[in-house]
Parts: structure tokens; sequence; C-alpha cells
């Protein structure tokens, strides 16, 4: 009777541990933490079909976009992401005034919102209330959403807008910038991602 305690006693233990380890490895909502190169995902396809949330400013006044252009790498020794923002976007000043800006990627069943967020502006619509996102916080206080099935959190490392005289296509320049509302690109460090 004693051994059987003793045994159930360890069996608990035992348990617990496992446990512990299990809720340290996956973050709130089901979101599991890994490292670039464990990240197992046709980027470029990614990017361009499925899109991107891109996500800027302070728990309590952010905006979000949708996006299709960026670009994943290694740079300066470090893991990157770089997203491209026109001026005119509501989330170009949050991008501007914040340290850190995240990407999030949905699942295919949120597509609506992606349409949503990609066609209305933060200035006339809070998109929060209008898509049904949830807003959910990293330890750094940035934004990413439980509709998520991918997160990338980064620090902006660099800034700088595309200009017609450096376009080595100048076609691509007089195709896309015809009023002249050069992409601004933030280069960040990959700090943090998170997986479903
Ligand atoms: C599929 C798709 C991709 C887009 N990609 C970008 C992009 O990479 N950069 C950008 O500045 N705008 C992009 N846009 C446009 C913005 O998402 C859109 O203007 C949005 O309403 C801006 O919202 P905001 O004013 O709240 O920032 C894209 C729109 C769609 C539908």
């Amino acid at each position: 009777m004693l051994k059987k305690t003793k045994l159930s006693k360890v069996l608990g233990a035992v348990l617990a541990v496992f446990a512990a380890v299990a809720t340290s490895c996956v973050s709130e909502k089901g979101f599991k933490p890994i490292s670039v190169k464990e990240l197992r995902e046709p980027i470029v396809k990614t990017i361009a079909d499925d899109w991107l949330l891109v996500t800027a400013g302070s728990k309590d006044n952010f905006n979000m976009m949708t996006a299709s252009w960026g670009e994943i790498g290694h740079l300066w020794g470090e893991p990157v992401f770089t997203v491209f923002i026109r001026p005119q976007r509501y989330t170009y000043q949050f991008m501007e005034s914040s340290k850190y800006f995240t990407v999030t990627v949905l699942s295919e069943q949120y597509r609506d919102i992606l349409n949503f967020c990609g066609t209305r502006s933060g200035r006339d619509y809070d998109k929060i209330k209008e898509t049904g996102l949830v807003p959910l916080y990293t330890d750094l206080d940035n934004v990413y959403y439980e509709q998520g099935r991918l997160v990338i959190e980064c620090e902006k490392i660099y800034a700088d807008d595309f200009k017609a005289e450096k376009f080595t296509d100048s076609s691509i320049s007089e195709k896309v910038y015809p009023s002249g509302d050069f992409h601004r690109m933030y280069i960040g460090k990959i700090v943090n991602i998170w997986v479903k």
C-alpha cells in the first residue's frame, strides 16, 4: 500500500514536470515559439498568396493593414523581415513611432479580415470592431491576433524610402509610383516567431 502511494507521488511529480515544460513551450492560445531556422513555410508563397497583417503601435493605440509585399532574410548577421509601407497609410505613422512591428499570417478562413484591412483605413474604421480580430500581446507589449497561424515580431533596425533615381529598371518606378508615393521599407530584426 505504502509502495503504491510512493509510486503515485513519483508519477504525479513526473507529470507535473511534463506539464510545466509543455506550458513553457506553448504560449497563449496555442502559439508555439520557434527559431527562424525552424520555419517550415514556403514563405514567398505565404507572403504573395496568404498575405500579411502588419501591425505597429502600443497596446492601447495601434493599427494594422494588409500587405502582400515582404521579404525574409539574413542581414548584418541577423534574421530580418522587411515590409514596405506607402506614406499615405495610417499604419505608416505607427511604423514611424514604434520600435517594433509584428507580421501576422492568418488562417485561410479569415480572408475577409485581410480584404477589409487591405481596403479600409484605420483613420475611418475601428478595424478590430469591424473584423472581430482578437488582439493578443507579446512580452514586449506588441500586438498580434488570435486568428493568426504564424507571427513574426520584429525590431526596426533600418528604414528608408525608394527613390526614382535609384531604380535600375525605371519602368517599375514609372508604373508603380506615377504620383511619387514611394514605399518606405522597414527592415526589422526578427526577435520572435510563433506558429500554431
Ligand atoms: C492584398 C493587398 C496587399 C497590400 N499590400 C500593401 C503593401 O505591401 N504596402 C502598402 O503600403 N499597402 C498595401 N496594401 C494596401 C493597404 O493594406 C491599404 O491601403 C489599407 O487600407 C491601409 O490601411 P491603413 O490606412 O489603416 O494603414 C495592400 C492591400 C491589399 C488588399
